[in-house]
């Protein structure tokens, strides 16, 4: 079975579905920090801190693991600032506890989820993956504190930098739920369901055409995808690898809230606030070398990832409890 770390939390739930669409069994570790019990609808759950050596230990001992995508992880850029002690501990030294266990166990194919944020502010777009690597957050260098030392591990490992994942569940089982919200797309249809008064543009004199920052949004069912290729790829015995998960196409703020508009059919406040410290103008992957390598090309367009993200915002909203 996989042992699918952070599958409570957003991406890896809706890979750990994607995983079982697919025929993989599957054991979810999560501690429910960041995650929720009821988005772990395939496979085994088991509530455990990925941090601890004897837990880990034991769950290698108790189930038959023949690898990890590891998700688990705080992911808040701005926390990682406040905070960084926190980001160092649980996203690089506990995933080194992780690697260790898995030594110990001989078990050896692992999927990281790595971030654009390794590449920082970025000398050119689109981004491929030999950019310089200069991540301007803590966040950023947690995860590239992992991929360095997966480089000098004798692991078989991919490393998928993701851009902006979005978008949910077609079947609404589960979705995005993030506490407190950061990601844009939830937090401009907060605006349009009445949750927050207005969507606040942060900075509206970037180097772009409409003078608003320019992202890369990837639907979370295309990341999934991007996982169970990766995980192929290596039970085919390929090399260790490092590739972009992104669409490949760039979205501005400004647009992104024109396509929620279009698709809520509600018509919401924008302000624009100031700038933000470390946000890049322009952030676009170059993800040719995934789609040659395993064949993924993402499916989903903006019009996709923003109405499953509406039908899911709807539901919660209706919901008591998610
Ligand atoms: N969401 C994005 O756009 C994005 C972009 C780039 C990279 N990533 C990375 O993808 C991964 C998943 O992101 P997400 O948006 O699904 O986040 P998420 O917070 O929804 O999921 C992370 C899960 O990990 C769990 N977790 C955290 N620390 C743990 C620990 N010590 N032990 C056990 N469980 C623990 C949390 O409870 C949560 O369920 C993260 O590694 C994140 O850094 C996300």
């Amino acid at each position: 079975m996989i042992l699918v770390t952070g599958g409570a939390g957003y991406i890896g739930s809706h890979t750990n579905k994607a995983l079982h669409s697919a025929g993989y069994d599957t054991l979810v570790l999560d501690n429910l920090s960041k995650g929720y019990e009821n988005f772990v609808k395939w496979g085994e759950f088991v509530n455990c801190d990925f941090g601890s050596y004897d837990d880990l230990k034991n769950l290698f001992n108790s189930y038959d693991i023949e690898g990890v995508i590891h998700f688990a992880a705080f992911s808040s850029v701005g926390e990682s600032v406040k905070q960084p002690a926190k980001y160092l501990k649980n996203n690089f030294k506990n995933t080194l506890n992780l690697l260790k266990v898995m030594k110990k166990f001989e078990v050896n194919k692992f999927i990281f989820s790595s971030t654009a944020a390794v590449y920082g502010n970025p000398e050119f777009t689109p981004i491929p993956e030999n950019h310089p690597l200069k991540p301007i957050n803590p966040y950023g260098q947690s995860k590239l504190n992992v991929e360095r030392a997966l480089e000098k591990s004798d692991l078989n490992y991919v490393s998928l930098r993701y851009f902006n994942a979005a978008g949910c569940d077609f079947d609404l089982e589960i979705g995005e739920a993030h506490v407190p919200e950061t990601h844009l797309i939830p937090l401009i249809l907060d605006a349009a369901i009445g949750k927050r008064d207005s969507i606040s543009i942060f900075g509206d004199d970037y180097n772009t055409q409409d003078g608003t920052c320019i992202r890369d949004y990837v639907h979370v069912n295309d990341l999934a995808d991007a996982h169970i290729k990766a995980y192929e790829y290596l039970q085919d015995d390929n090399s260790s690898n490092i590739f972009n998960l992104g669409n490949g196409n760039g979205f501005s703020v400004k647009e992104v809230i024109n396509t929620c508009k279009k698709i809520t059919g509600i018509d919401f406040n924008v302000e624009i606030s100031p700038r933000r410290d470390g946000d890049p103008d322009i952030l676009i992957a170059d993800f040719n070398k995934i789609k040659s390598s395993l064949n993924w090309n993402p499916k989903y367009d903006l019009d996709t990832i923003v109405e499953s993200a509406w039908n899911w915002h709807k539901k919660i909203n209706n919901d008591v409890c998610i």
